[in-house]
């Protein structure tokens, strides 16, 4: 009878577990590139997300271990009343500013208790609460869509010396919790494609955020599984077994920087060690012996052009590196990241003795897309696809295991005036996939100025240069129902 019980009890846990996400609720898609932001001049790259009413647009920065999302104050960049600001170039590098004040949704939540484990997050800031708006933009010639989650916790930086517009997605982000708890998303599913698209990595690949979703164009080959360390500031660590440098003249003149035999002053193989995902910085930091063995080999040398205590090839180097991870997954550096035309790496220097935590940062997330399960505490890692033709938001079940996009390869299917395709696919519960086919049709004739005109043709260039429009297959005729949206 017992036993009768503890069976009935678990089959009903079993089924709560299953009906507790509702997996047909679409992702919110936001996308990350440079944009014009509230009280600044200068165009920054960051999340589109607004804040307040009437919203004031923002660039944000995610981070994987802060929980807030949180913006400048107006008086950030002040050194009066006993501030001290050092971020550089301060009132074009904040992400923006809000005022409060403009705002007639803001509330100061004045008591609230930060759940970040690090106090060290750089800046002061106060709590609060507003609506956030976030915006979903596809395509230069179309407009933005947003999705409203009101009165959501913010915090607001009064003063410090970072760039202080962040959405924070760690373990407890509080945007995530009240997007579930607004019923707006599956459940706390997060994904993430920094892009390049910024001054420091100076690439032009675009990023994005998946809220409940990932974008299965975005990423190519298997999902690599890994556990949070719930216990670390930054959950999503992993052990690196491997570094190995590629000279492109020779693809097999794969040097190791672990190998005691081409690096004699190391007494014995390094350890494999475990390095955190970070967004919170741009080069890796490695340990020691690993970093002297980088400097001997390439002819580094010390340098801080950036701040952040990069390495620098004195006579250039044409050559990748990898990193391979306890699992047998490998990201590989390419060479335009290696070294870029100002001989910068994305190495930093590490002293002797170091007790800081390694870090496979934001050089290291600009090759790999991030897809984060907080339900189950496990993320995915994978191939990022740099120059992805069409954006596939999909909803990222709990519980599940992300699938990249399949190409097709034969059998073409274009539509006459396509721009480019928003390919939504949302996997219902009982395995059937229900394919949501949106085809933004981006060029509906504006009756608008001729210069309007002629710029709008203009950005629907860059765009068809950067998709090159890929042939799409039609949605499989077994897989009914099926809805093709047109807008
Ligand atoms: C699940 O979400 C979809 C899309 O938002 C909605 O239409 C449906 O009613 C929801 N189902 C349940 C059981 O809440
Ligand atoms: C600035 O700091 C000085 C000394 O630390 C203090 O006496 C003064 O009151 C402060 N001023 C303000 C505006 O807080
Ligand atoms: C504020 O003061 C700090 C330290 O004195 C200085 O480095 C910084 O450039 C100043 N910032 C501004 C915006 O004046
Ligand atoms: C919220 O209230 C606290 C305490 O009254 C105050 O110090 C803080 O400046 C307020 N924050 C904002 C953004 O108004
Ligand atoms: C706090 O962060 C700063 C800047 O990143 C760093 O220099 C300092 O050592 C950190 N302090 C602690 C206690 O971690
Ligand atoms: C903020 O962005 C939204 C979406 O593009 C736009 O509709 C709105 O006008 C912007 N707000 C301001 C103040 O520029
Ligand atoms: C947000 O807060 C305002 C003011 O406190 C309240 O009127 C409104 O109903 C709240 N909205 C939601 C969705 O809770
Ligand atoms: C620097 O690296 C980026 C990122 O890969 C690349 O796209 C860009 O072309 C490089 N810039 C120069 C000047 O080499
Ligand atoms: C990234 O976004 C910027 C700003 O919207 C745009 O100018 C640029 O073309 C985009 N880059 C790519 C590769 O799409
Ligand atoms: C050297 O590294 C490249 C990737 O950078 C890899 O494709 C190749 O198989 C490696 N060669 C050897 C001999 O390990």
């Amino acid at each position: 009878m017992a036993s009768l019980v503890l069976y009935l009890s678990a089959t009903v846990l079993l089924a709560q577990s299953t009906v507790a996400f509702n997996c047909s609720k679409p992702p919110i898609y936001v996308d990350i590139h440079k944009r014009a932001v509230h009280d600044s001049a200068v165009f920054q790259y960051g999340s589109f997300i607004g804040v307040g009413s009437p919203a004031q647009n923002q660039s944000l920065w995610p981070s994987i271990s802060q929980n807030h999302i949180s913006f400048a104050a107006k008086g950030y960049c002040d050194n009066s009343s006993n501030r001290t600001n050092t971020l550089r170039d301060c009132s074009k590098s904040t992400g923006g500013f809000f005022s409060s004040d403009e705002s007639h949704t803001f509330s100061n939540k004045s008591n609230f208790q930060s759940l970040d484990k690090s106090t060290n997050t750089s800046f002061i800031g106060t709590f609060g609460q507003d609506n956030i708006h976030l915006y979903t933009h596809y395509f230069e010639t179309d407009g933005a869509s947003q999705t409203l989650l009101e009165n959501s916790t913010i915090e607001i930086a009064q003063s410090g010396s970072v760039t202080p517009s962040i959405l924070g997605m760690g373990l407890s982000s509080t945007v995530l919790q009240d997007l579930v708890s607004a019923d707006l998303i599956a459940g706390r599913t997060y994904s993430l494609y920094i892009g390049q698209g910024f001054d420091r990595a100076a690439g032009a690949v675009n990023g994005s955020n998946t809220f409940g979703g990932f974008d299965s164009g975005r990423f190519t080959g298997p999902a690599h599984q890994y556990q949070m360390d719930t216990s670390k500031v930054n959950p999503m660590t992993v052990r690196v077994k491997d570094i190995y440098i590629t000279d492109s003249k020779d693809v097999n003149s794969n040097v190791s920087l672990f190998d005691t035999a081409k690096f004699p002053s190391m007494k014995a193989r390094p350890d494999d060690f475990d390095a955190q995902l970070t967004t919170d910085q741009y080069p890796l930091s490695l340990p020691y012996e690993i970093t002297q063995n980088f400097m001997t080999h390439l002819g580094a040398e010390q340098d801080n052009y950036w701040g952040d205590n990069s390495l620098k090839i004195k006579n250039g180097f044409s050559g990748s590196l990898s990193i391979v991870l306890e699992d047998g997954f490998v990201v590989t550096l390419p060479s335009e990241v290696l070294v870029n035309a100002s001989n910068i790496t994305p190495i930093q220097n590490r002293e002797e003795g170091s007790t800081a935590p390694f870090y496979l940062s934001a050089a290291f997330l600009g090759q790999v897309y991030l897809m984060a399960d907080f339900e189950s505490q496990t993320f995915f890692l994978a191939e990022a696809v740099q120059k992805n033709n069409a954006v596939m938001p999909q909803t990222f079940c709990p519980r599940s295991i992300p699938v990249a996009y399949e190409r097709p390869k034969q059998s073409a299917w274009v539509s006459q005036g396509l721009i480019g395709a928003v390919i939504g696919g949302v996997l219902g519960g009982a395995g059937i996939a229900v394919f949501v086919w949106c085809f933004v049709l981006g060029c509906k004739r504006r009756r608008a100025e001729k210069k309007a005109e002629r710029e709008l043709e203009k950005g629907r260039q860059a765009k068809f240069a950067q998709m090159e429009i890929e042939e799409f297959d039609p949605p499989p005729k077994t897989s009914t129902p099926f809805f093709w949206k047109k807008r």
